[in-house]
């Protein structure tokens, strides 16, 4: 394709609609006659609801109805075909019986005219418990780890003999990690307002996937799936937590078929940290032996992370030991324990970031034994190919990426020594490791509309969280139909346009962009045969085949001349021309190649050594990751991943009470973040990666692989800095003070 708007940094399409507030999310639509409806959350950990002490509240001002498992009606909670993986749907039966599963489980909904007595009315509320003592740390010895059940994916792989390697390894590490519970705490809160005509019901609901939520509701409420509607034109930040169904969404639909009106519902702060997923807390242990000249011989990887009781949530913790590294022997193994929480979810990099903090910070200590730089000794463990599937990698530049981000970064200027750099009194510590992420690809179609004006419309159910779909969207539509960027309008987040893949997994560029310009193509074609059949047209009569498509003209091939504009072919006729198309790959090629975004991640670190504050001065992120499709959108997504990242090394954790599971910082004083003074100098840096085989566009996705390397960078600059070798996340002031 001739590359015209593909690769230029066109700001964002939607910029202006959300600097001056015209951008709706969830919270900002209203109904006629609306009601509002507030959550009552468990304050015990386990056990089971007593009584619910509704009659005070029912007379409470503007109350209208209280729901709870006394009184809620029985839900169908049938299977629902899911887009993706007939497993996903909720498990919380939410209000069905009286046991309580984990602190902050829905016990109530109270529904009130307003807000303000909607949340009076729930706090009033006094709901009896029979409690028991949960069990909320993986570590506790009442917590017993198991295998995932069935073809759960992830567990276990095996090449060679890694225990006989390790045991003859002349060199070796072997460490564990301990890597804390996160909540995503995106800036908007999980909202949704629902509307019932009779056996329809509309949702405006933030969802990162809306064909599901849209599906999962219908089944939850024994309707066919058409009757359900689900719209997020925007979301304010999700980072995994809106891509599943959680059961405020019921809950309010259930709430409004009770009261016969529309309700709202907005969790609060505090309920963000108990029904809408988390990031698993993950205990691994890694082993890696080499020979003297830095050869890996074995490596062992093992993992567990904590999932509900009700649910096996599973998530990619060793898929990237298995190729990121040539190594003859390698064992993984993955174990989960279940607790009395509530079940977490994918959060930003799920897996491969947490596997790869492991991984990275393993490498770097092994390169301490071996005295060997921690570059190098990646550089001599390049595979040629994926080790672990035995296939080829459709592109892999993992070494380009290093070599050009250790230029920017001046690597070179780093003494290999512990302790050994300082700027005045600070101690100063340089890091590096890699990052990866699978190029996840699904089936998406679009649909675009040519109009007689020059326009153009897309529509794709598809959602964005922030990363700037629309203006990509925007990008891929204007190149393919070589029409201006202001001709074209993207409409996406509606259960009712063409369907498409959850917005996440870092697919939605190479998916649900591969769809919109076979959607493009495919109205192109259109044009064509319109005018091949018009008389007047230049191209009428003209086979197919020997019709061009130049500029948003259309010419017979080899003919010189501008060509006959399609706003003229469509004027003409006066109807608009409508075409919907699928994405589409090679079905050889996932099955022939390994495919993988890469990249390579560099922290330094300046460390006080009296008080312990550790900064990071600045990172450089440099990622071979396919086209990319705007280096603007592109370097501000890997720049918030890579914050995300400071985040997960540094800050955040939310840590729960023994006693009865409450996580105890659940707001935004105590879960610590990142803000604008935590951030230095930040930089992504994209190798040119021309891939053929991942799709149409070249694309292999970004979200996830800018999180990925940022956490052991930064404690492997720790360790420069401070001679400390850290294997917990958050690390703490505390834990470069101490021994
Ligand atoms: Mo991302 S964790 O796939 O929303």
């Amino acid at each position: 394709m001739t590359i015209t708007l593909i690769g230029k940094p066109v700001t964002r399409v939607d910029g202006r609609a959300k600097v001056t507030g015209a951008a709706r999310y969830a919270a900002d639509f209203n109904q006629h006659a609306q009601l509002h409806a507030v959550i009552v959350s468990a304050t015990a950990g386990l056990g089971r609801v007593t009584a619910v002490g509704e009659a005070p509240v029912r007379a409470m001002p503007g109350v209208v109805e209280i729901i709870s498992h006394l009184n809620a009606p029985r839900l169908a909670y049938g299977p629902h075909k899911a887009f993706i993986d007939p497993e996903v749907g909720e498990r919380l039966h939410v209000l069905q019986d009286d046991q309580v599963r984990f602190y902050g489980q829905p016990v109530a909904v109270v529904v009130a005219d307003t807000l303000d007595h909607a949340e009076r009315a729930a706090n009033a509320l006094h709901v009896s418990y029979a409690a028991e003592r949960p069990v909320v740390d993986p570590r506790d010895p009442k917590a017993q780890a198991v295998e995932p059940s069935g073809s759960r994916g992830h567990s276990h792989a095996a090449r060679g003999d890694a225990d006989q390697a390790l045991a003859d390894a002349p060199v070796k590490v072997d460490v564990t990690y301990d890597m804390a519970r996160e909540n995503h705490n995106p800036m908007e809160p999980h909202a949704v307002v629902a509307a019932w005509d009779g056996d329809r019901l509309t949702l405006w609901s933030k969802s990162q996937f809306v064909v599901n939520e849209q599906a999962e509701i219908a089944a939850i409420f024994g309707l066919p799936v058409q009757n359900v509607q689900v719209n997020c034109p925007f979301i304010g930040g999700a980072f995994g937590t809106s891509l599943r169904t959680w059961p405020h969404v019921t809950l309010v639909a259930m709430a409004a078929r009770q009261v016969g009106r529309p309700v709202k519902l907005v969790l609060n702060r505090r309920q963000m940290f108990f029904t809408t997923g988390h990031r698993p807390r993950t205990l691994q242990r890694i082993a890696i032996g080499a020979t003297r000249d830095g050869r890996l011989t074995g490596i062992i990887h093992e993992g567990n992370g904590e999932t509900s009781r009700y649910e096996e949530f599973t998530e990619a913790l060793l898929s990237a030991t298995s190729y990121m590294y040539s190594c003859p022997n390698v064992r993984t193994s993955y174990r989960l324990t279940p607790l009395d929480i509530g079940t977490p979810n994918h959060m930003r990099g799920p897996g491969e970031s947490s596997g790869m903090f492991a991984l990275e910070s393993a490498l770097d200590e092994l390169s301490y034994a071996l005295d060997i730089d921690p570059i190098e000794l990646r550089r001599r463990n390049e595979p040629t190919m994926d080790e672990g599937e035995n296939k080829p990698f459709s592109s892999r530049s993992l070494v380009q990426c290093y070599e050009r981000g250790a230029e920017r970064f001046g690597w070179a200027q780093r003494t290999p020594a512990p302790r050994s750099m300082r700027d005045g009194r600070l101690l100063v510590g340089m890091g590096v490791a890699s990052a990866t992420y699978p190029v996840w690809y699904l089936p998406t179609s679009a649909r675009v509309r040519l109009h007689a004006d020059g326009t153009a419309a897309v529509e794709v159910a598809a959602s964005d969280m922030g990363p700037g779909t629309y203006t990509s969207m925007t990008q891929v539509a204007a190149e393919t139909l070589g029409i201006p960027v202001e001709q074209v309008r993207v409409s996406i987040g509606r259960s009712d346009f063409p369907p498409a893949p959850p917005h996440g997994g870092s697919m939605t560029m190479a998916s649900v962009g591969s769809a919109v310009r076979a959607a493009c193509l495919a109205a192109r074609d259109e044009v064509a045969r319109r005018a091949i059949a018009d008389q007047r047209s230049p191209v009428f009569g003209a086979a197919l085949e020997s019709v061009e498509w130049v500029g948003g003209n259309v010419r017979r091939l080899g003919d010189a001349s501008a060509g006959q504009p399609y706003r003229d072919i469509l004027a003409g006729s006066g109807q608009p021309i409508e075409a919907h198309a699928a994405n589409h790959r090679d079905p050889e090629a996932a099955r022939r190649y390994s495919m993988h975004s890469f990249g390579a991640v560099f922290a330094e670190v300046a460390i006080d050594p009296d008080v312990g504050t550790i900064r990071v001065r600045r990172a450089l992120g440099a990622y071979g990751a396919g086209r990319i499709v705007n280096p603007l959108l592109a370097s501000s997504q890997c720049t918030g991943g890579m914050i995300g990242g400071i985040g997960m090394a540094l800050m955040e954790q939310t840590a729960l009470d023994a006693r009865d599971g409450r996580p105890v910082n659940a707001h935004m004083a105590d879960y610590l973040m990142p803000v604008n003074l935590d951030i230095g100098q930040l930089e992504a840096l994209f190798v040119d990666e021309d891939d053929p085989h991942v799709n149409t566009l070249g694309v292999k996705g970004l979200g996830e692989i800018a999180l990925v390397g940022m956490a052991p960078a930064i404690a492997n600059a720790i360790h420069h800095a401070t001679g400390k070798r850290v294997c917990h996340l958050p690390i703490r002031i505390e834990d470069v003070l101490t021994a």
